[in-house]
């Protein structure tokens, strides 16, 4: 359940957080003949759309797997098309997500990402850090085992110095240590193309979300798709293991 009341899900009718797999971006450009990198400048594309449609939905929080810690084994020119394609997103759309009222957070492991980029990273949180319209994370080298193993090696070094009792520790404690750790957990996860797998996204903060598969490809995902998978969800129960009274 949500850790803090004030981010409480369930009361409106919509997700309040919304997470999204944005797979299929190379085999839409690979329908139309051109280079996977084709489709990944067609998904950042939809990005801006889809963040632009959250406050008409009641989305306030919305998370988007741009980067796996896996997606390094693509060949060299996709990993350097990509990382320069994300250089070139925030230093384009950095003025207008300002102005647009949107929080910008980053999460994943930054080690193996290059100066310039963590550097267009931190200017853009710190830009948009007084925001509040919509709370959009940008997953980047993000996995989600990567993600618990780093927050268990933090616990520890705390537990080790004294500052933590390993007593003390429980489901509440461990988020903490997530670079999700002022975010609510998710309330529905959409993947596109066809693929029913969450590939390591999210895996502790998604353990009650929805999820909805759909077949369309990222690059052809729409307001009008994002508002009936919204839609959709209000339509659901969800009980968090709970019977319904
Ligand atoms: C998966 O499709 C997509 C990715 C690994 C990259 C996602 C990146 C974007 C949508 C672009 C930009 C994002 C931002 C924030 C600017 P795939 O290549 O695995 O597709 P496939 O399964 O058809 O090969």
């Amino acid at each position: 359940m949500p850790k803090d009341p004030a981010l409480a899900t369930g009361t409106g009718t919509g997700p309040h957080h919304v997470a999204i797999i944005m797979d299929g971006n190379g085999r839409w450009a690979q329908a139309r003949g051109r280079p996977r990198l084709f489709g990944h400048h067609a998904g950042a594309r939809r990005v801006r759309e889809i963040v632009e449609a959250c406050p008409d939905l009641g989305v306030k929080y919305i998370t988007i797997f741009a980067f796996s810690t896996e997606n390094w084994k693509r060949t060299q020119v996709e990993v350097a098309g990509l990382m320069s394609l994300f250089r070139r997103y925030i230093t384009k759309e950095a003025k207008a997500l300002h102005d647009e009222g949107v929080r910008v957070r980053f999460i994943g492991d930054r080690v193996r990402l290059d100066k310039k980029l963590i550097a267009l990273m931190d200017e853009l949180e710190q830009l948009t850090a007084e925001n509040d319209k919509v709370h959009l994370t940008i997953a980047l080298n993000y996995g989600g085992r990567d993600e618990v193993a780093r927050a268990t090696k933090r616990l520890a070094q705390d537990v080790a110095a004294g500052r933590l009792d390993p007593e003390q520790v429980d489901e509440e404690t461990l988020p903490k240590y997530l670079d999700t750790c002022v975010l609510p957990d998710p309330d529905l996860v959409i993947r596109t193309s066809g693929e029913a797998r969450i590939s390591n996204f999210l895996l502790w903060q998604s353990a009650y979300a929805e999820y909805e598969f759909i077949d369309t490809l990222w690059p052809d995902f729409s307001r009008e798709i994002f508002a009936e998978l919204v839609q959709n969800y209000g339509a659901r129960d969800r009980r968090f293991g709970a019977v319904k009274a």
